[in-house]
């Protein structure tokens, strides 16, 4: 609550000449606010582990379409889809969390948010891609080889639904382990109309954990969706993969690095972008109305 109010207050303080993607932007208006939002996800891990996976994931889709932008957070309405209502290449399932702060927190690092929200232009990596082909997206977005291998590396948490791939299990996959093949087949198997399209963890060995376990898996023949076997596989990225495999240490420092690179892509700066009052739509003033979103 206290949250909220704060939200508001620093949303109409915080002069858009300001802006510099830098931790502290919102000094003079929210002391401490990173700390207030490392507190609120800590609190939301407590009750629910898998905001861990919901948070990163959510930071690259917004990244990768239009740069960050926040503009993932767009309510649709009904004149104007949004984001939100993007086809089913890669679908953001519904958070757990859905609150006005939990959006605060997944969008305040933002200096400025988006003004368009757009969901013909989603358009992300689907999972059946090969290396190079996935690597195309990436270095759209000035990203390298390595900052991808090492972004994937986001999948030592969370799940992935059976229809992402199923197809490797049908057309049984020589990369894929055969006790993988075995287990994945009976999660799948045993979809029904109420659970129509069952999950399965990324990362065998520790899913709830980041840590270097996801490449040591698939070096093993143990990575669920087939970009994530390719990167062990192929020339292209293998040679990363082993690095990482042989030291933790280096997948959690390059992890941090990365992730950082990927929250610079496109971010708008004084007076591209504004600081929405409420999240989940645009300001209903200025330029936004002007441009007919
Ligand atoms: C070539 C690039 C990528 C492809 C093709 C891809 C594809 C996917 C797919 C299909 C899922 C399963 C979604 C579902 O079943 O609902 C998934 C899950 C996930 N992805 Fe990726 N992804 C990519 C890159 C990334 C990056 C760069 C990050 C973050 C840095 C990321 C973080 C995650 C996380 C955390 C999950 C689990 C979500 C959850 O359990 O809620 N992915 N990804
Ligand atoms: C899904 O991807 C395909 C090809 O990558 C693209 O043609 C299509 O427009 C995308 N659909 C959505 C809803 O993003
Ligand atoms: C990538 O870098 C080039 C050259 O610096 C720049 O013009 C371009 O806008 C960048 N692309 C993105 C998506 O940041
Ligand atoms: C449907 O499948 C889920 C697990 O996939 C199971 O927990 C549930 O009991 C099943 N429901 C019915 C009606 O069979
Ligand atoms: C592991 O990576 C770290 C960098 O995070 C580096 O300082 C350390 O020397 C590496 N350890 C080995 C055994 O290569």
């Amino acid at each position: 609550m206290r949250l909220k109010v704060t939200f508001l207050l620093l949303l109409l303080v915080v002069p858009l000449a300001f802006a510099k993607l830098r931790v502290g932007f919102y000094g003079p208006t929210c002391p401490n606010a990173e700390s207030i939002v490392q507190a609120a996800v800590r609190r939301r891990f407590n009750l629910d582990k898998s905001i861990t996976a919901a948070l990163l994931r959510m930071h690259f889709h917004d990244c990768f379409v239009r740069g960050c932008d926040a503009s993932i957070l767009i309510d649709s309405t009904r004149k104007k889809p949004s984001e939100k209502d993007a086809g089913p290449n890669l679908t953001q399932p519904e958070t757990p969390y859905s609150s006005r702060e939990d959006h605060f927190i997944s969008s305040q690092r933002d200096d400025e948010m988006g003004l368009v929200s757009n969901p013909d232009e989603v358009n992300l990596p689907i999972p059946t891609l090969s290396v190079s082909q996935a690597f195309q997206s990436f270095r759209a977005k000035n990203l390298t080889m390595d900052d991808m291998v090492t972004l994937l590396g986001a999948h030592t948490v969370g799940v992935a639904h059976c229809s992402f791939f199923l197809d490797r299990i049908i057309r049984s996959d020589p990369t894929m382990d055969p006790n993988l093949r075995k287990k994945l087949n009976d999660i799948c198997g045993a979809a029904n109309g109420s659970n129509p399209d069952p999950t399965a963890f990324l990362d065998q060995g520790t899913p709830l954990t980041v840590d270097n376990e996801f490449f040591k898996q698939i070096g093993s023949r143990r990575g669920v969706m087939q970009i994530d076997q390719a990167l062990a596989n192929d020339p292209l990225s293998r040679g990363i993969v082993s690095g990482f495999t042989a030291n933790t240490s280096l997948f959690r420092t390059r992890f941090a690095e990365a992730m950082v690179k990927m929250g610079e892509i496109q971010v708008l700066e004084g007076a591209a972008g504004e600081i929405r009052r409420n999240c989940r739509v645009f300001n209903p003033t200025r330029r936004g109305r002007a441009r007919g979103f």
